[in-house]
């Protein structure tokens, strides 16, 4: 049996805790807003990221956007699953930026977004229905 979308299965719990763990790597002096992202690509294979900020603001980072360069760079393309860990009292979504490039590199995608208090599942495309698409 397939497990219901908003269900937290054995492979997202264990993302929740990688991005948990990478999150205390993240550089946001700026911001002290620490974020983690794990991610599994289709290979099984997971990457992790956090979030660098900048002095100039602008060339800071995102965790979740960290973790895709990091799977790029080692060869994969598809996402099939991401986790993103923050302590905010509310639970932090993905910027609109980050839904953008991750959305680039998913189909059907599940995402968990959590701090140490709650989880919360959803399909990626449940929050990023309808991305830009370069058609020409
Ligand atoms: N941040 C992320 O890492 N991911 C997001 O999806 C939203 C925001 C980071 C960027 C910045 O370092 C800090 O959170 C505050 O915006």
């Amino acid at each position: 049996m397939s497990a219901s979308s908003s269900e937290l299965t054995a492979d997202l719990a264990e993302l929740v805790t990688l991005a948990r763990s990478v999150r205390e790597r993240a550089y946001a002096p700026y911001s002290r807003f620490l974020v983690g992202a794990a991610l599994r690509a289709d290979n099984g294979q997971v990457f992790l990221g956090c979030n660098v900020e900048n002095a100039s603001y602008g060339a800071t980072i995102c965790a979740e956007r960290a973790a895709i360069l990091a799977m790029i760079a080692a060869g994969e393309r598809a996402v099939t699953a991401i986790a993103v860990f923050t302590d905010a009292d509310t639970l932090a979504m993905p910027c609109g930026l980050c839904r953008q490039v991750i959305s680039e590199f998913q189909q059907g995608a599940r995402l968990v977004v959590a701090n140490p208090r709650e989880r919360r599942v959803l399909g990626f495309s449940e929050i990023f229905p309808e991305p830009f698409v370069l058609e020409r």
